[in-house]
């Protein structure tokens, strides 16, 4: 059996990959997807998780957890996503329905319930920060928690921060806090985990209507990132975490002291990171520093492969 995860996520369409990979990889024990408020609202984010799993053929319960963030305004990220959070294919409506029991508790029933479970983190923190709130007594049974989030040299929502720490600043401070150990993908490593054109290309040659699908949603990805960033070639953020668990030996990293920055005019939400160790504070992160891409694409083709007819 692999490794088992809670995969809480606001898909969002590299959520999305991630939710493939790790429902398609055997070194990943999937035990449940949690949804959180952030790409899109709430009940998009659900619905996109359970389209998903579906067109995937993945079995695994999607537990809906918060719909807004915990002190600020709610922020989305329609300009990336599009309005429903999932734009650019055809996808068909859910059969399953969300699961009756909201992401916090299922957390902490299977974190009760389970030796050594990882929460991989690819949305704002709130569900993650609520389940450390209400369930002290069980943090310290977590494994790891391996986040996507932050940026160590620049943000992408502001020039300082970075899509799920500002959506959530208050929340990613508790959980940064948090006495786990953590492991963190920030935007300076996914931003080397892009996705070209002709990767797309060997994703739509394995001929089937599913991959097809992912391809749209891809392309659309693509899209979007060159027309609000202007680059070619989308970061597979989320992804990142997922092949951190399957194989490290992919990336490198360093030890770092991190604060998310929660006052500043115009850097809240911002992780500071104390690459110098200056604060001589402890580390209470891993932070992923370098990946592969080329091991990265061939691992995400292969477990692509595995939906071809
Ligand atoms: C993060 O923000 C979201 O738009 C992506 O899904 C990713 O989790 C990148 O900043
Ligand atoms: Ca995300």
């Amino acid at each position: 059996m692999g490794r088992k995860i809670i995969l809480d996520c606001d898909p969002g369409h590299d959520d999305a990959i991630a939710i493939i990979m790790a429902g398609l990889s055997d070194d990943i024990e999937l035990l449940g997807v949690t949804t959180v408020a952030g790409n899109s609202y709430l009940e998009n984010t659900t619905r996109n998780a359970l389209i998903i799993t579906e067109l995937a053929g993945i079995d695994v319960e999607v537990y809906p957890g918060a719909a807004k963030p915990l002190v600020r305004d709610q922020i989305v990220a329609h300009d990336i996503h599009g309005y429903s959070g999932l734009e650019g294919a055809d996808l068909k409506e859910p059969t399953k329905k969300p699961s009756k029991e909201d992401a916090v508790h299922f957390m902490a029933k299977m974190i009760k319930e389970n030796e050594n479970v990882t929460i991989v983190a690819t949305g704002p923190l709130t569900n993650v920060a609520l389940f450390a709130k209400m369930y002290p007594q069980l943090i310290g049974k977590v494994r790891e928690i391996v986040i996507m989030g932050g940026g160590i040299a620049f943000g992408n929502v502001t020039p300082a921060a970075e899509f799920n720490i500002y959506a959530d600043p208050e929340a990613a401070d508790i959980v940064f806090k948090l006495d786990v150990p953590k492991t963190l993908a920030p935007l300076d490593l996914t931003h080397q985990a892009y996705i070209q054109k002709d990767d797309v290309e060997k994703i739509r040659q394995f001929g089937s209507d599913i991959l097809n699908t992912i391809a749209d949603l891809l392309e659309f990805f693509m899209k979007t990132y060159k027309e609000v960033f202007g680059i070619d070639g989308a970061p597979l953020h989320d992804p990142t975490t997922i092949a951190y668990l399957i194989e490290p030996d992919m990336f490198e990293w360093e030890d770092y002291y991190i604060e998310v920055e929660l006052k500043g005019k115009s850097t809240y939400g911002a992780t500071v990171t104390d690459i110098w160790k200056v604060t001589k504070k402890k580390p209470n992160f891993r932070v992923l520093t370098k990946i592969d891409r080329g091991e990265f694409i061939k691992l995400l083709l292969k477990l692509m492969g595995k939906l071809k007819k």
